[in-house]
């Protein structure tokens, strides 16, 4: 497999072509972003850190049963993913409120609900990615309602399998945004992007303390301490 054209350069990713059609490399970078590109920063071996936390995550995921757009890891910022065509949209889980739900409901931050809310939100950063429903998302041509059942169907999937994985490296899962694309060689919705603690809320079951990228938007510091944590407690939970 050769590496081929920088097809895409976001802020946190770039993603490469590769002599197979169907294939590409995202390679992760150590730049972070918030409050939409507001706020930016570097820390040295982030992007190392949420390449192989992503790994794991999506590996999990399509471990069991749930389609996303992982291969396997090329290097210490490469991993290797199905080309897809790109939904604009994000799905955003919340176990608990906390962020800018939190704020848009009026609720303290890590009110707890007994259900699990589904969010969507238009991927668009001239518009700061709006909140969006079902409705809107079918008339702006983005998806289908058959592939938005589909998505949402996934999410609260994904969420059941992740929040118990986190559960037993004692980190609960706050909340996480999910994006989705419809791959190249078969057309169907899978996972695309990372899932990681740039995309996740990640609080330690114990200590309560942050372990995402709230770090780095709240000045908390110890950024890429706490993505070490959690990659190494991912680890052990699931090469045992
Ligand atoms: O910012 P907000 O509180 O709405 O974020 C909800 C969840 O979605 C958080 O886990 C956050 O890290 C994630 N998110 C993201 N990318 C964005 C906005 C939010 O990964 N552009």
């Amino acid at each position: 497999m050769k590496k081929g054209e920088l097809l895409f350069e976001g802020n946190e990713k770039q993603v490469y072509a590769t002599d197979n059609p169907d294939q590409v490399i995202f390679r992760y970078k150590d730049v972070t972003v918030a409050y939409n590109n507001v706020k930016r920063a570097r820390f040295i071996g982030k992007g190392a850190l949420n390449n192989k936390i992503s790994a794991i995550l999506l590996n999990y995921l399509n471990q069991n049963g749930v389609e996303t757009h992982f291969i396997e890891i090329l290097g210490e910022k490469e991993q290797l993913c199905r080309k897809i065509e790109i939904i604009p949209l994000q799905v955003v889980v919340h176990n608990r409120i906390a962020g800018s739900l939190a704020a848009r409901l009026g609720v303290e931050e890590g009110f707890r609900h007994p259900n699990t809310i589904v969010d969507l939100r238009y991927n668009n950063d001239f518009l700061e990615d709006p909140f969006i429903n079902r409705d809107h998302a079918f008339a702006l041509g983005l998806a289908t309602y058959q592939e938005l059942d589909e998505m949402y169907n996934i999410a609260r999937r994904v969420n059941e399998l992740l929040k118990p994985l986190f559960h037993k490296a004692g980190i609960e899962l706050v909340d996480m945004k999910l994006e989705f694309g419809r791959a190249s060689d078969t057309g169907s919705i899978i996972i695309s992007d990372e899932i990681s603690p740039d995309t996740c809320r990640l609080w330690d079951e114990k200590t309560g303390e942050r372990m995402d990228k709230d770090r780095f938007r709240l000045d908390l510091s110890c950024v890429v301490e706490n993505y070490n944590n959690v990659l190494t407690r991912l680890k052990q939970v699931t090469e045992s």
